[in-house]
């Protein structure tokens, strides 16, 4: 039981790290890629696997890739979501490796939005 400021204070100091590493991911780039069986049978493994790379390649430091469950576009799979911190997330249907690799460069790299592949955003 947490008894005193003190102690909240002590602990706080103990996170520290962990909660600013927090802190500093939430002010990255996000760019969630949708796992569910729909997504993984359309080739969303591919999709993240290239788009994992190209973020090495690129050096971006401020973007993180995560995986997600379904979004609701089976149709539309593999998913792929670009989240700028402060921004609407835009949602990226049908993307294969290479169109992957291109949302990397032109969207998270180079800020432009890729109008002909949003589904929604
Ligand atoms: S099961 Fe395919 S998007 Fe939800």
């Amino acid at each position: 039981m947490i008894k005193s400021l003190e102690e909240l204070k002590q602990i706080r100091d103990k996170y520290k790290d962990v909660l600013q590493n927090r802190e500093a991911e939430e002010n990255k780039i996000r760019i969630l890629v949708g796992m569910a069986t729909c997504g993984i049978a359309a080739g969303a493994r591919d999709t993240i696997n290239a788009i994992v790379e190209e973020v090495r390649n690129q050096n971006l430091d401020n973007a993180i890739v995560v995986q997600t469950g379904c979004m609701g576009f089976c149709y539309a799979e593999p998913t792929v979501e670009v989240r700028f911190p402060g921004q609407s997330p835009i949602l990226y249907g049908k993307i294969d490796a290479e169109k992957g690799r291109e949302i990397v460069r032109r969207h998270v790299k180079g800020g432009e939005v890729i109008r002909e592949w949003v589904l929604r955003g």
